[in-house]
């Protein structure tokens, strides 16, 4: 298994361009199998995440190619709409071919989706939203077959403003007939970009980054080129470790609007920031200042994607702070592993109150799922000492190489690859 070992206590400094958004580039790559031929994407992160989405898009017949950041699909040939368990179970996101088979096949056969163990994440919603569009769901098992002659357009009212759902009904309903409106539909600027780049292809979407989108079934849709929007969640890790580590430093290549509550939250706890245009100066040269309650919710709120990263940064700050966790119930993961690097922090059902402490101190540690590793890593970097972060292939799903970003800099982090006989 590989590691990241850390030696802490230098502050980051530096400028670092910021990668594609794994969660835009995700369903974008699923709506490619709507329309037949070559779709050229451009600032796809090379994640672990996206090589499963990119087998799975092979393993329904299509091929795909990657040149650094640029990713063909070509999907002429797609002629399968059923995606194996084995790949089903590598990842969450793979749900998000559902809406797509549909459109083009009539017809999906998927398992309940993997991920990560953050908590229950049903899907039900997704399921729902199709049904309502006219299809018929089956489920065998661990197995979900849907089918659909034909699909109408309708109105569809969220429960949740859940991401993913909104995603999938979006696409089914591209092609269906008539006329499909969400309400409470999710609002994260991911949404926004599967909008942009289902219209580039000739859909008819208004609404994106609303709750309320209107989508007009059309009957055909064109291969597309497209630029996917720059990672919002990377961009928030690093600005959080550059703060926890009393850095300065510049992220370039950033949608600083994506990131309103989370510059809010830092600057609450003393974090300098300044923006101009895409790019972002952030600096923190004294200790960070207790928040006194933060509250994970659907965008335009803070991220429960950076909840574990700023809990690194008020385990350093003067005071107590409280985060309340309100997506997932199994996003605490890594507060066991903070207390062991000297962190302050007692868990109350979904709550976590932290009373900051003068410094973290290196241990060898696990990381648990994707933010809770990044958080770890940051806890690294601020920590005396020297860092072990086990099961990386987490960190992997969701930052390229997180050691490079991070030695570019200045960070001192590896990686270590064991050799077979280790
Ligand atoms: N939910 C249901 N039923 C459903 C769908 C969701 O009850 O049918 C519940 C979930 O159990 C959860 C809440 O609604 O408690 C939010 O889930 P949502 O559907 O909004 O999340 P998602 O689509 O599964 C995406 C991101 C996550 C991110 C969440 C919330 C992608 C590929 N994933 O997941 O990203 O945390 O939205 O913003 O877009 C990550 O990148 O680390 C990550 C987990």
């Amino acid at each position: 298994m590989e590691k990241l070992v850390i030696e802490g206590g230098r502050p980051l400094s530096g400028a670092i361009k910021i990668h594609g958004a794994k969660n835009a580039a995700l369903p974008i790559l699923a709506a490619c199998i709507m329309a037949s031929g070559t779709h050229t994407l451009h600032n796809v992160p090379n994640l672990l995440d996206i090589e499963v989405m990119l087998q799975i898009l092979r393993a329904l017949g299509c091929k795909a190619d990657r040149q650094g950041e640029t990713v063909n699909v070509h999907s002429s040939k797609a002629n399968s709409s059923y995606i194996p368990e084995e790949l089903m179970g590598q990842m969450r996101s793979s749900i998000f071919l559902m809406g797509p088979l549909l459109a083009r096949f009539g017809s999906v056969t998927v398992y309940q989706p993997g991920g990560c163990a953050i908590g229950e994440r049903k899907i039900d919603l997704h399921l729902r939203g199709l049904e309502a569009l006219g299809a018929k769901i089956e489920e065998k098992g661990n197995m979900i077959v849907c089918t659909a002659d034909v699909l109408t357009g309708t109105e569809i009212v969220l429960d949740f403003p859940s991401v993913g759902a909104t995603e999938n009904i979006m696409m089914a309903a591209v092609k269906a007939e008539g006329v499909t409106t969400i309400f409470n539909a999710a609002r994260e600027p991911e949404i926004q970009d599967l909008q942009n780049f289902l219209n580039t292809m000739g859909a008819d979407i208004i609404g994106a980054g609303t709750d309320t989108i209107t989508i007009r079934g059309v009957k055909t849709l064109a291969p597309s080129e497209y630029n996917i929007i720059p990672d919002r969640i990377v961009a928030g890790t690093i600005l959080v470790a550059a703060a926890a580590t009393r850095g300065t430093i510049t992220l370039e290549r950033v949608n600083p609007s994506h990131l309103t509550s989370v510059i809010h939250v830092l600057r609450r706890a003393g974090v300098q920031i300044l923006v101009n245009d895409d790019i972002i100066h952030v600096s923190c040269p004294t200790r960070p200042k207790a928040v006194e309650r933060i509250v994970t919710s659907p965008h335009p709120s803070f991220p429960t994607d950076l909840q574990s990263q700023i809990m690194v940064l008020l385990s350093l700050a003067d005071g107590l702070s409280i985060i309340k966790e309100t997506i997932f119930e199994g996003r605490f993961k890594h507060v066991d592993e903070l207390s062991r690097m000297g962190a302050d922090i007692r868990v109350d059902l979904n709550s976590a109150f932290i009373r900051g402490v003068p410094r973290l101190y290196g241990a060898t540690v696990e990381a648990t799922d994707l933010r809770a590793g990044a958080a770890l890593v940051i806890a690294g970097l601020a920590a005396h000492g020297t860092t072990i972060v086990e099961q990386v292939h987490h960190i992997d799903r969701g930052y390229d190489r997180i050691e490079h970003m991070l030695s570019r800099l200045g960070a001192v982090i590896y990686r270590h690859t064991p050799v077979p006989s280790e």
